[in-house]
């Protein structure tokens, strides 16, 4: 085809997010599913978060980092369920170009900060592990604080250097998007300008923003592993291993599931099974990820039983 050729052409101004669409007698099933898995995932983080925020037991780096990771996924599940509901109950399944960059831009962002935030998890248990004597000392609320700070400015950072790229790509051709929110692989399948320069900038944003948090928990728990493998009772293995098992059950889902979708060879197979590897990211893990943290939290569960029985008695 000419260069000429999409030059004549209107820009498009909107994409249509074809999510489900082959799926046409599960869309009920699908909205109550989801519908579910909304609510229970904006109720048990907000619990936890009211939880931290309350309770003065709870008020040491690890939770507070917690309470940054649960408000986080109440803003993430935010981010792209409630436009999947909407358009599985209207049809509708068009979105403008604005809110296509608007979604991509706080789905990455958020994803970017929950890659810091869970480093800045794994640091806080390195020292607790591997540190004991020093822990208070260095993890004291004043780097608690820039920790979480730094998650959170570091995300943007990184998601805004992207999105600036990305969008001054042109979108002329087709704008069917077969996926069920807007991600940054499938707008670059679409764009007729030249996407390599975009292409090299998001590698170096993933090396320079992604790899260095990833990196930081992959040392931090090899660093734990091999200290608990050194501790010679049974009971103190399991009871150390206990304390950061919850910890490197979240990390392991979240990343795996993020290079299955994104390290793929074959970026333009963009097809079923990673829209069922993006529901894991987008719909179960930050569902699961605060049952996973309190259920098995013997100091949370206290807190949530006071905390019914303060309600149930006033
Ligand atoms: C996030 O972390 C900071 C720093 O420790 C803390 O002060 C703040 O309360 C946390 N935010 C939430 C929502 O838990």
């Amino acid at each position: 085809m000419a260069d000429t050729d999409w030059r004549n052409q209107t820009a498009a101004t909107e994409f249509i997010l074809l999510a489900f669409r082959d799926l046409p007698h599960l869309q009920i099933l699908l909205f109550l599913v989801f519908l579910v898995s909304y609510i229970a995932t904006m109720a048990a983080n907000t619990l936890i978060v009211v939880l931290i925020e309350t309770d003065r037991h709870l008020h040491t780096p690890m939770y507070f980092l917690l309470g940054n990771l649960s408000f986080l996924e109440t803003c993430y599940t935010s981010a792209i369920l409630p436009r999947v509901l909407a358009s599985l109950l209207t049809r509708d399944r068009t979105i403008s170009l604005s809110g296509c960059f608007t979604q991509l831009f706080f789905f990455g962002f958020l994803g970017a900060t929950e890659c810091y935030l869970l480093a800045a998890m794994s640091y806080d248990q390195y020292l607790a592990i591997c540190k004991p004597l020093h822990y208070s000392t260095l993890m004291n609320t004043r780097f608690c604080l820039q920790l979480a700070a730094g998650s959170w400015l570091n995300g943007c950072l990184a998601i805004a250097i992207f999105v600036l790229f990305l969008s001054q790509l042109i979108f002329c051709g087709p704008n069917e998007i077969d996926h069920f929110y807007c991600d940054s692989i499938p707008l670059l399948e679409l764009s007729c300008s030249d996407t390599h320069l975009v292409i090299l900038m998001d590698f170096l944003l993933s090396c320079v923003f992604t790899l260095h948090p990833f990196l930081l928990t992959l040392t931090s728990y090899a660093c734990i592993i091999t200290t608990i493998l050194r501790i010679p009772s049974a009971t103190g293995r399991k009871k150390a291993f206990s304390t950061c098992s919850s910890h490197l059950i979240v990390v392991t889902v979240f990343y795996g599931t993020i290079m299955i979708v994104y390290l793929r060879p074959k970026r333009e197979a963009l097809r079923d099974p990673n829209k069922v590897f993006s529901l894991c990211y987008t719909v179960l893990t930050p569902l699961v990820n605060p049952l996973i943290y309190s259920l098995r939290n013997r100091v949370v569960k206290v807190a949530l039983s006071k905390a019914t029985c303060k309600c149930g008695f006033h």
